[in-house]
């Protein structure tokens, strides 16, 4: 096979940041994917309706021209969050989901929810109108092994969630281990996951490889080799409650390579290139258009893409950097080269 065509992919977790970054970062998604959710963790968060148009209006005016692509737009939730508002931002096209960030889980998650039950209206408002909620499924407390965070959410938050709410749609944003995996696979249909292509590229050993590597830190943090054996396998299985989610996380060189290192890997770049290595490497090319295309949007209840891309078979080389709005970023597998590349169209 030297050539793959596929339904145009949609990106189901990206963060696009605002500013001079949002103009340097953007175009990377938007030339790949129609369409993405927009993660809200912005400085102030995006928590109400008018904050979320007012920046959807700036993404799209940082498009280059002959781009089509559709901001998603989320909600940041917090504990005095307004169900009412959340109601009228999902019925007015404007809010697709909301996700919620447990407080001080990562990159300004300050104003995040310190207890579901804060949340409880939302919840109920969301499970009624059938908006998606997107979680940071990690806990916060300092006494959990940061490898071991997203199973103990899992037992001890999420698990009661789907119980409590159990119409609600739920998507574990970038899993990262066999335990969420399974967990997924065996819930019910209102679950499902997303998961990045670096989780599925490398475990925790690439932070740690002759010397400390803060390029391959993100959160949550990459775990053992058969935590990513088994996300691989979750992705490529065929099951419609596992679909693409970058979560493609930019931050300025020095931001990475400090003393406390921000938490983000930019994998906008070459993200589709990046999964279809994955895929390719575990001879799955023939589920990769639902994980990248179909299974997002059918959760969602969105139609599908109708446009088509092809990957070519073709060796391209990764950059040692990305200037981003005058920003150095360095992005995934940087320095590498890539086995795929998306044809010109
Ligand atoms: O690594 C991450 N970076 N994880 C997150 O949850 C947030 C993100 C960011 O915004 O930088
Ligand atoms: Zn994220």
């Amino acid at each position: 096979m030297s050539t793959f065509t596929m339904r145009r992919p949609d990106d189901w977790h990206v963060h696009l940041r605002d500013g001079p970054m949002l103009a340097g970062v953007v175009n990377f998604t938007a030339r790949q994917f129609a369409r993405a959710i927009v993660m809200p963790n912005l400085n102030p968060p995006v928590t109400t309706v008018a904050a979320a148009e007012a920046y959807r209006s700036r993404i799209l005016a940082a498009l280059e021209p002959g781009l089509s692509f559709t901001p998603l737009m989320t909600c940041y939730l917090t504990d005095g969050i307004d169900a009412g508002e959340i109601e009228r931002g999902f019925a007015a096209g404007v809010f697709a989901a909301c996700k919620l960030y447990p407080a001080h889980a990562t990159t300004n998650s300050s104003h995040g929810v310190t207890d579901i039950k804060n949340i409880r209206a939302a919840l109920e408002t969301m499970q009624r109108i059938g908006m998606p909620l997107l979680l940071h499924g990690e806990v916060t407390d300092k006494h959990v092994d940061i490898f071991d965070r997203e199973a103990v959410f899992i037992d001890t938050i999420l698990a009661k969630l789907v119980r409590d709410f159990p119409a609600l749609k739920i998507v574990l944003e970038h899993i990262t281990t066999e335990e969420a995996a399974n967990f997924v696979a065996d819930g019910p249909a209102t679950l499902a996951a997303t998961i990045t292509p670096h989780h599925l590229d490398y475990n925790r050993n690439a932070m740690f490889e002759g010397g400390i590597r803060p390029h391959f830190y993100c959160l949550p943090v990459a775990k053992r080799e058969h935590h990513r054996l088994a996300l691989r396998k979750a992705a490529t299985s065929g099951s419609p409650k596992f679909f693409l989610g970058t979560d493609s996380a930019p931050h300025a060189v020095s931001a990475k390579e400090t003393a406390c290192g921000c938490a983000g890997v930019f994998c906008a770049p070459h993200a589709i290139e990046s999964y279809a290595k994955v895929f390719d490497e575990e001879k799955a090319m023939d589920r990769f258009e639902a994980f990248a295309s179909e299974n997002g949007p059918r959760f969602y209840g969105l139609p599908l893409n109708e446009e088509r891309i092809t990957l070519e078979r073709e060796g391209q080389s990764v950059p040692a950097r990305v200037s981003a709005g005058g920003t150095e970023i360095v992005p995934f597998h940087a320095g590498a080269t890539l086995g795929w590349r998306v044809a010109a169209s």
